[in-house]
């Protein structure tokens, strides 16, 4: 679970220490998927792409920007964005047959 910090151009932000099993992970292979989910109304946002690292400075003013901020410096703390390839939303019906949009490469209305 993470703090979805910001959504613009550069993409879908996230922040984490770049030496945490996620940060490495990312550092071998720069892909993920967001996954939203409420449960109660049977919804479904999913968030796929490529991720890139947002510059030291933003990542800093991320750490700054933290509750309890306390003038600390995390040189690992590192922001991504997730540059969306695919976005799928998932709404669940009742009767079962659950509504399914999504949009990605090979659609005609694809992302960039
Ligand atoms: C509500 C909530 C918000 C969280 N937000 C973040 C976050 O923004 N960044 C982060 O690195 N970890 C966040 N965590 C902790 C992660 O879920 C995870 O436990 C941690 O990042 C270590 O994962 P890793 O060792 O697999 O990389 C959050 C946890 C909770 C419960």
């Amino acid at each position: 679970m993470l703090i979805l910090k910001d959504i613009d151009d550069d993409g879908w932000h996230i922040a984490t220490s770049r030496t945490s099993r996620k940060g490495r992970e990312l550092a071998a292979n720069p892909k993920a998927a967001l996954n939203f989910n409420w449960s109660l109304q049977g919804r479904q946002v999913r968030v796929a792409g490529r991720v890139v690292e947002l510059s030291a400075e933003a990542s800093a003013a991320d750490w700054d920007a933290r509750p309890a901020a306390d003038g600390s410096r995390n040189p690992d703390w590192q922001l991504y964005a997730i540059q969306p390839l695919e976005i799928e939303f998932w709404q669940a019906r009742h009767d079962r047959r659950h509504v399914r949009h999504r949009y990605g490469p090979g659609r005609e209305n694809g992302l960039r």
